[in-house]
């Protein structure tokens, strides 16, 4: 089997509830290796809920969830989260140095330190903070503190990254370089992503594929140009909203 073809995650019939409601109900959904797909949709329509149970942080009330074609049994969550990565909105450091927040992933999965120490320096240079290493991480600026947030998963090289909005609170000019950063990065890696937004300007410069999420379901999923249509190119804020 072609390699890129291989399902890193794999949802089927899969549906939340809560409190009596119905969070999300989705059919079928899956994440190829290699592939960085954007899941977009206004608030509150279910995009959270969904990343955190694809990461595994949260249980599905019904369906089933595959990792490489393998149903995952309750028995290999813990596994399989090592072999995950999240990124929120808000960067949730520890409050010590800036490399030791990004070592500190790498010596829970039992990375030897030299190595650790490597994969940390080239990390750090590739996201532009390797000045910043020794600085304590509560004294970092909005943007310097994702960046951080960032590197602190990407230094994993998971399995699969999820990143949920992870630019929303950035001003322009700094949201705007890091999501080029992250563009080129993400291709160069070929990391498979999920990124969710709400923002669905952010999206061309991640990724080509996109689901459209709308009141808990999927309603559509292929490549930008067929949802956006050839003004995707110009990247701005007069593209047309993708939901209903
Ligand atoms: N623990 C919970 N208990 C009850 N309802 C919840 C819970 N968590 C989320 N919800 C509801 O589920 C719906 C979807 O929330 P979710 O956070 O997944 O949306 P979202 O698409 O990520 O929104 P946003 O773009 O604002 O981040 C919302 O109506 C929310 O109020
Ligand atoms: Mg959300």
């Amino acid at each position: 089997m072609d390699n890129n073809q291989v399902k890193v995650i794999e949802a089927k019939d899969l549906r939340l509830v809560k409190n009596k409601q119905e969070i999300f109900s989705i059919e079928s959904f899956s994440l190829k290796k290699g592939e960085v797909l954007s899941l977009i949709g206004p608030n509150g329509t279910g995009k959270t809920s969904l990343l955190l149970t694809l990461a595994l942080l949260q249980s599905p009330s019904q369906g089933t969830l595959y990792f490489k074609d393998r149903k995952i049994t309750k028995d290999k969550i813990i596994f399989l989260r090592r072999q995950m990565a999240v990124v929120f909105q808000e960067p949730l450091l520890f409050d010590t140095t800036v490399e030791q927040n990004i070592l500190a992933g790498l010596k829970i999965r039992g990375i030897a330190k030299k190595e650790a120490l490597e994969r940390a320096d080239w990390w750090m240079s590739r996201l532009v903070i390797k000045h910043l290493a020794a600085r304590p991480a509560r004294h970092l600026s909005g943007g310097e503190a994702q960046r951080v947030n960032l590197v602190r998963a990407l230094v994993l090289e998971p399995k699969v990254l999820f990143l949920d909005e992870p630019f929303a609170a950035l001003d322009y000019p700094t949201k705007n370089t890091l999501l080029k950063e992250m563009g080129l990065l993400l291709r160069e890696t070929r990391q498979t992503t999920l990124f969710v937004t709400h923002d669905y300007t952010e999206i061309p410069f991640l990724t080509e594929k996109v689901a459209v999420m709308y009141q808990g379901k999927i309603i559509k999923n292929a490549s930008i140009k067929e949802i956006f249509g050839p003004e995707i190119l110009a990247r701005n804020k007069s593209l047309k909203v993708p939901w209903p």
